[in-house]
């Protein structure tokens, strides 16, 4: 049932490419247009739609807060993002030209289930982002996009985050697409990238061996920081949760240019601070400032371990470890960043003799609030 893999996790992190291409499946048309009739919100509806809102928890809250830059890139609508446990205790504005999307692996979790109800009794309209047909969130909402993962068995969430992601971007492209926005031509070059992003994810699990092994190295320590910026900061704050969750290690992801205001107070000697750099390509300003948080990190002594694309060169003089990603459009990285960072929290966790397919204290899915 494993697939001759030690864990279901590990299972997982290598189904990502294929839950990624079934996750696009029949959802791009031959003339490379998104056809996503199965969303039955109607398009005049999605027109008039002038603010977006996403619930969900853990993860698949990550996932949301990588969807808001997707969504306001390309539909340039505002839209936020919320912890679903939270949600509906602050008295949300939320009216009919609101779209809700809950995103959830399980279907069941009962803090994005209550933020939803919220949400539809003010009168929103509820996408569903899913990968459990016929769940309790899905039949609650108007409508449902399914990621095709497949069975996700291990506790911590690896191939449903990605599908999640592609479930995202796939909504905020079409957003950009039946509402016509300035991106046009960018959101035709887009749709084609992600068609093709299933090697790439497949190009950087054949390249883990480095990364298992610093994993081991570095299975005494007591804190790993992860540091982004853009779509990196989500991503370093899931590199962080998987380190929690599986290896037991107290892990912080931040956003790079927060350091000055309090966490470089953090840096010391040999502290392991993984850093997801953005693509020097496209938002170069980006990549030039996180190249020079790189720099201040590592002049007090932390332990630098850079996920940058190939061919970035600028950060190769202030790597302690390197590791490539293939190039993508800014706003698709975190489909290839995540998942050095999934390796990463395994391998710690084994090294760490955990159990990695069922963590300590925690379920597959949460049915309580
Ligand atoms: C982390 C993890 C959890 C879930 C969260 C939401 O690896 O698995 O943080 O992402 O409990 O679960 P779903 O997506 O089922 O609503």
């Amino acid at each position: 049932e494993k697939g001759g893999y030690d864990y279901f996790m590990l299972k997982e992190i290598a189904e990502q490419p294929k839950a990624v291409a079934d996750t696009l499946l029949g959802r791009i048309d031959a003339a490379g247009s998104l056809t996503l009739d199965e969303v039955r919100i109607p398009d005049s509806v999605l027109r008039e739609v002038d603010k977006v809102v996403i619930v969900a928890c853990g993860t698949a809250f990550h996932a949301g807060l990588i969807a808001k830059y997707a969504i306001e890139h390309w539909t340039r609508m505002p839209c936020e993002v919320e912890l679903a446990s939270e949600f509906r205790y602050r008295d949300p504005i939320l009216d009919p030209r609101t779209l809700v999307i809950a995103i959830s692996q399980s279907g069941e979790t009962m803090d994005t289930l209550m933020a939803l109800r919220h949400a539809r009794e003010q009168g929103s309209k509820v996408l569903a982002i899913c990968n459990t047909n016929g769940s309790t969130i899905p039949r609650e909402s108007d409508a449902v996009l399914y990621t095709h993962a497949g069975p996700e068995v291990a506790v911590a969430s690896t191939k449903a985050f990605l599908t999640q992601l592609v479930a995202c971007y796939l909504v905020a492209l079409y957003l950009g697409q039946v509402r016509g926005t300035k991106w046009g031509d960018e959101i035709g070059a887009v749709i084609h990238e992600l068609s093709e992003i299933a090697g790439a994810v497949e190009q950087v699990l054949d390249t883990m061996e480095p990364v298992r092994e610093l994993a081991r190295s570095l299975a005494d320590k007591n804190t790993v920081l992860f540091l982004g910026r853009h779509v990196g900061y989500p991503v370093a704050l899931e590199g962080a949760l998987k380190l929690k969750e599986l290896a037991y290690m107290h892990a912080e992801g931040f956003a790079a240019g927060e350091l000055k205001h309090g966490p470089i107070a953090l840096i010391e000697r040999d502290v392991p601070v993984v850093v997801i750099v953005p693509s020097p390509r496209g938002r170069s300003v980006l990549h030039d400032k996180i190249v020079s948080n790189i720099q201040e990190i590592r002049a007090r002594g932390a332990r630098t371990i850079v996920i940058a694309e190939e061919g970035d060169e600028a950060v190769v003089p202030y790597a302690d470890h390197l590791i490539r990603i293939p190039a993508t459009p800014t706003l698709l990285q975190p489909l290839v960043a995540t998942v050095p960072l999934q390796v990463f929290a395994c391998e710690l966790a084994t090294a760490r003799g955990n159990e990695v397919d069922q963590p300590r204290n925690l379920a597959k899915s949460v049915t309580v609030e």
